[in-house]
């Protein structure tokens, strides 16, 4: 998708603020929402999030200076980032700290539009600013527009992680005991 500077200057990324939390409270319910339909992964089934506790999440990510934008399109709402550092995965390796996004989110009617690059823009130069030169991010292999997005914006797979489901000790025996 071409976009030209006239459709960039739309775009709109700033650090989020205390005054936004009613706003990301709502738009990550939204993404928990959008998670839980279309990720086919068992960990969502029943998955349920309280206001309260997203509220709070971020009260904990400003109280620790992390990362969380907000971006609007065309002066409305559009989509949000979360994101913090880490310590890198390989103690011994010589990069320290990693950059890792945790939410990236833009509401369905705004999508395609660049939002979510805009994000990723502004969220590089954040981990740039202080020393970080690596990030890092999960999506679920079901989710095939994450795949695309990311990899367009740079991001390419680099570990799977493996899961293997073990029955538990009582359907084991019950099992065992099966003639
Ligand atoms: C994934 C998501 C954040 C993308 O947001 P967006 O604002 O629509 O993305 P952009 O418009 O900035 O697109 C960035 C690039 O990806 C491409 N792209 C966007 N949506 C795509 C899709 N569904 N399939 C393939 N490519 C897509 C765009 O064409 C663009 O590429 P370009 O620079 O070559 O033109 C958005 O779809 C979303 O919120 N999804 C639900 C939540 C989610 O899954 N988040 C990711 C997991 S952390």
């Amino acid at each position: 998708m071409a976009r030209g500077r006239a459709v960039e200057d739309r775009i709109v990324v700033r650090p989020a603020e205390p005054a936004d939390l009613p706003l990301l409270t709502e738009l990550s319910l939204r993404f928990f929402d959008y998670l839980k339909a279309t990720v086919a992964d068992e960990f969502w089934e029943g998955a349920e999030t309280e206001p309260e506790r997203a509220r709070a999440d971020f009260e904990a990510a400003f109280a620790r200076d992390e990362l969380v934008l907000i971006a609007s399109l065309d002066g409305r709402s559009a989509g949000y980032l979360y994101g913090r550092i880490e310590p890198a995965y390989v103690r011994e390796s010589p990069i320290k700290a990693m950059g890792y996004i945790s939410h990236c989110f833009v509401r369905e009617e705004t999508r395609g539009q660049g939002v979510a690059a805009a994000l990723a823009l502004a969220a590089e130069a954040w981990f740039q600013d202080r020393g970080v030169t690596f990030i890092e991010l999960r999506y679920s292999l079901s989710n095939k527009a994450a795949a695309a997005v990311w990899e367009k914006l740079g991001y390419a797979p680099q570990r799977l992680t493996c899961r293997k489901k073990l029955p538990s000790r009582g359907e084991s025996e019950k099992a065992r005991r099966a003639p």
